[in-house]
């Protein structure tokens, strides 16, 4: 047996250890379906998510920059991966880091990010919010407190939201990596959009190595502002994406092919059938990017190649009605 995609030498620490995830072919879930679904394995990253990449781009890239002092303080908004992924460059680095997060995210969230020594500041979801489903009006009381945060400690911000570190994390690393495990052999690639950090960055990078590379933002049902759909869903359960927030900086309309919406319910049931069936145990924003190739297979790239990436762990969601 060969461990050909991940790193076989001995690794100075976690931080080395991000990134190179395996790429797995979706062939059960496919047999029945005309073409294939290449699948990137981000939930084995130390941090359990893609968002250890964006993580170590943005500290590295503000150590370079001289933008991050030695031993100052690190904030950032987040729904719990990214923060995950500082916890652990911070530890690694020796940043003091401080997570803002909504109340409304998974608990396995911020249970882990103090287990591995940040700093979690929670912040109370709007009146009539529901546990489990952050709207763009939670996201911005989180804001104003990782401003206030930011300002009281002098602190750098590892901004998710600005920094490309977020987008060339993917541009550089995730993309290019998919396309060396498939000789750059796809047709198209789905995903869900949050920051649209990787979207925007793997969409970059399989346009440069093809303008044929057919690349699709993926958005919840009733949520769907990046494709310009009335709103009339804007609490869902798909964690870490779909805020109804219409301007992100990353993402460049020219690599968009188009638009997908995906419902909760199929995102949960899809993510369902990536355990059962494939052995693949990822959560809500993975099973959406699955239920979105698996629709296109069915239409308009019928017999293509289509790559997506699997976010994060079902681990993070073991509180939530996903594995009930
Ligand atoms: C689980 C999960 N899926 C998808 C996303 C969206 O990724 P991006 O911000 O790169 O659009 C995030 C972002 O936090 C996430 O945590």
């Amino acid at each position: 047996m060969t461990m050909a995609s991940r790193e076989s030498r001995l690794l100075a620490s976690a931080v080395e250890a991000i990134g190179q995830t395996p790429l797995v072919e979706l062939s059960r879930l496919t047999r029945t379906v005309p073409g294939r679904i290449v699948a990137k394995l981000e939930y084995l990253n130390p941090g359990l998510s893609k968002k250890d990449r964006i993580a170590r781009q943005m500290i590295e890239e503000a150590e370079a920059g001289g933008a991050l002092r030695p031993g100052q303080t690190v904030v950032e908004l987040t729904s719990g991966n990214t923060g995950t992924g500082l916890a652990i460059v911070c530890a690694v680095k020796g940043y003091p880091f401080v997570a803002v997060m909504s109340k409304g995210n998974s608990v396995e969230r911020s249970r882990m990010m103090r287990a591995l020594g940040a700093e979690v500041v929670l912040v109370e979801q709007l009146p009539g919010s529901v546990p489990g489903q952050v709207s763009g009006g939670d996201l911005e009381r989180v804001e104003q407190e990782t401003r206030r945060i930011v300002r009281e400690r002098d602190a750098f911000r590892a901004d998710q939201f600005v920094l490309l570190g977020n987008f060339r994390a993917h541009c550089e690393h995730t993309g290019p990596e998919i396309l060396a495990q498939t000789g750059g052999q796809i047709d198209a690639f789905c995903d869900f959009a949050g920051t649209a950090g990787s979207f925007a960055g793997c969409a970059a990078a399989f346009k440069a190595h093809s303008p044929a590379i057919r690349c699709f933002v993926v958005e919840p049902a009733g949520a769907a502002v990046l494709a310009g759909e009335p709103v009339t869903r804007p609490h869902h359960k798909i964690q870490g994406g779909g805020y109804v927030m219409p301007d992100l900086r990353f993402l460049n309309r020219q690599h968009v092919d188009g638009y997908l919406q995906v419902s909760e319910e199929e995102a949960i049931a899809t993510a369902r059938d990536l355990a059962r069936k494939e052995g693949l145990f990822a959560g809500f924003s993975s099973g959406a990017n699955v239920a979105a190739a698996l629709r296109l297979l069915r239409g308009e790239l019928r017999g293509k190649t289509i790559a997506v990436l699997l976010c994060d762990s079902g681990l993070k969601y073991l509180s939530t009605d996903l594995w009930e």
